[in-house]
């Protein structure tokens, strides 16, 4: 089969289109990355290139040794993705020791995989131990309304999964861990892959202070519906606060406890309090 005729590559394409079309991708802003499995590179095989330099990931992710995995291409944009899979994304293969990559597919025209690869290679490694190997997709992107929360939310899980709960009845039933949220720091450092990775431990969505979110899920449309829920709440909270300083009413307790008996959810105690 040809790569650009696998169903995993045509939705690792069809996500970077929508996340594009939402807005969440100025320029070359954001990136994506799929754990590709076994039996689907077994039907591509024949496309992949083994005779290509390993280089460095710049981490180390024994956990992910030998794994293979379809990543965006650093600068380039989710605009052009749908155009031209081949020359934006790229099919890598970790060694078996997890500290280097090899290019097999895909960066046609000398690309080279996404400045976060260490970020989201850690963090796939987290999200593959903690999950027995479910989850397969980590998505970065920067959305505009959450992002703006940034600036007038204290930076804590607490005040975000708070203001972010009760704007939608759904809220609480697609992220009901809550989310968690970093300060500033440089991206594609080893200090923001590292303090995400201690964040991923407990819920499926980071913030990035002053720059977007960082998602896990198990396939493409449950990672991009969770950032879409996210930034869709984040952007009735924006319209909430021009409106006036304070809500007349909003979701209570009891309301949230009905919500979990009748959804069968574990909400989080420490953000009903
Ligand atoms: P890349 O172009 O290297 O993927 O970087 C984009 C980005 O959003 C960095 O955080
Ligand atoms: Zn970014």
């Amino acid at each position: 089969m040809k790569v650009l005729d696998a169903k995993f590559v045509k939705e690792f394409v069809d996500m970077a289109d929508d996340g594009y079309t939402n807005g969440y991708h100025e320029r070359n802003g954001g990136n994506l990355s799929y754990r590709i499995k076994p039996e689907e590179m077994y039907e591509i095989v024949y496309e992949m290139k083994t005779d290509r330099e390993w280089m460095d990931i710049g981490a180390s992710v024994p956990g992910l040794a030998g794994d293979y995995f379809m990543v965006t291409g650093t600068g380039r944009f989710f605009h052009h993705v749908k155009e031209d899979p081949e020359n934006t994304c790229g099919i890598i293969r970790l060694d078996d020791t997890g500290t280097k990559f090899q290019i097999l597919w895909g960066f046609a025209d000398g690309g080279r995989p996404t400045s976060e690869l260490p970020t989201h290679l850690l963090n796939h490694q987290i999200k593959k131990e903690q999950t027995g190997g479910k989850h397969r997709v980590i998505y970065h992107c920067h959305p505009a309304n959450l992002i703006a929360l940034t600036f007038v939310l204290p930076l804590t899980d607490a005040a975000f999964t708070k203001e972010l709960w009760p704007n939608m009845t759904e809220c609480p039933v697609v992220f009901p861990d809550g989310i968690g949220v970093l300060p500033w720091m440089v991206c594609g450092s080893m200090e923001i892959g590292l303090a995400t990775c201690e964040k991923m431990k407990q819920y499926d969505a980071v913030i990035w202070a002053h720059h977007g979110v960082f998602v896990s899920g198990e396939n493409f449309d449950i990672a991009f519906g969770l950032c879409h829920t996210i930034e869709k709440s984040a952007e009735i909270a924006v319209k909430i606060r021009s409106m006036q300083p304070t809500r007349r009413q909003t979701m209570t307790r009891p309301m949230f406890e009905a919500l979990a008996k009748a959804f069968n959810l574990k909400l989080a105690e420490k953000f009903l309090r």
